[in-house]
């Protein structure tokens, strides 16, 4: 090969080097530009969003059931908190709607003469009858007081306490 066929050769060579260098150039830049993201932005915002940790639940929640499952999570909470007093809470809650103020012939709480006969029937058919709902002489005591969700525990706690606070004034 003659020097100047070499030139020649080599001369195109470098140009077609060249050439392959701009269009990756330009490849890359089209390439890049298209996975780009936006700026980050310093907004307070925009910075608690992508800070705000990922397990967060209650704020506004989007999801339905997250929002039926939190209360009732949060309820069940609480009779575990209050579990010296279940009976008392139990009646504030729900059996207090008529044995405080004695509606539909209900016997009151803390009242010795309404309650020491049915006391006397013994704590089982008590329950029983607070369990399952019970129509006696005066009235309808509803299973459970009305409120299904109770646990059976929780309603014999609650005729507990109402024994007790009648025997309570019995004694007095
Ligand atoms: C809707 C009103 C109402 C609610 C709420 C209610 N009771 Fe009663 N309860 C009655 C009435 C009325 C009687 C009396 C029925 C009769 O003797 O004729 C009664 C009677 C009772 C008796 C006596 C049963 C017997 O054998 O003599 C117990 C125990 C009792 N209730 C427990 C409870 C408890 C515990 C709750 C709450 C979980 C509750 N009640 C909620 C109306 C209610």
């Amino acid at each position: 090969m003659s020097d100047r066929a070499f030139l020649k050769f080599f001369s195109g060579l470098i140009a077609t080097l060249v050439a392959l260098t701009v269009v990756m150039f330009i490849v890359a830049n089209v390439v890049d530009g298209k996975a780009k993201k936006p700026e980050a932005s310093l907004d307070a915002k925009a910075v608690a969003e992508r800070i705000k940790p990922v397990g967060e639940i209650g704020v506004a929640s989007s999801s339905p059931v997250l929002d039926l499952i939190i209360p009732v999570a949060a309820a069940k909470k609480k009779v575990v908190a209050d579990d010296g007093n279940v009976g008392k809470k139990v009646y504030n809650g729900t059996c207090s709607t008529c044995h405080t103020a004695g509606i539909a012939g209900a016997p009151k709480l803390g009242d010795w003469a309404a309650w020491k006969d049915r006391i006397a029937q013994g704590n089982d058919l008590l329950y029983t009858h607070a369990l399952k709902g019970f129509a006696g002489k005066v009235g309808f005591m509803p299973a459970k007081g009305g409120n299904s969700a109770l646990a059976d525990d929780d309603v014999k706690a609650a005729v507990d306490f109402l024994v007790h606070e009648a025997q309570e004034k019995a004694t007095k």
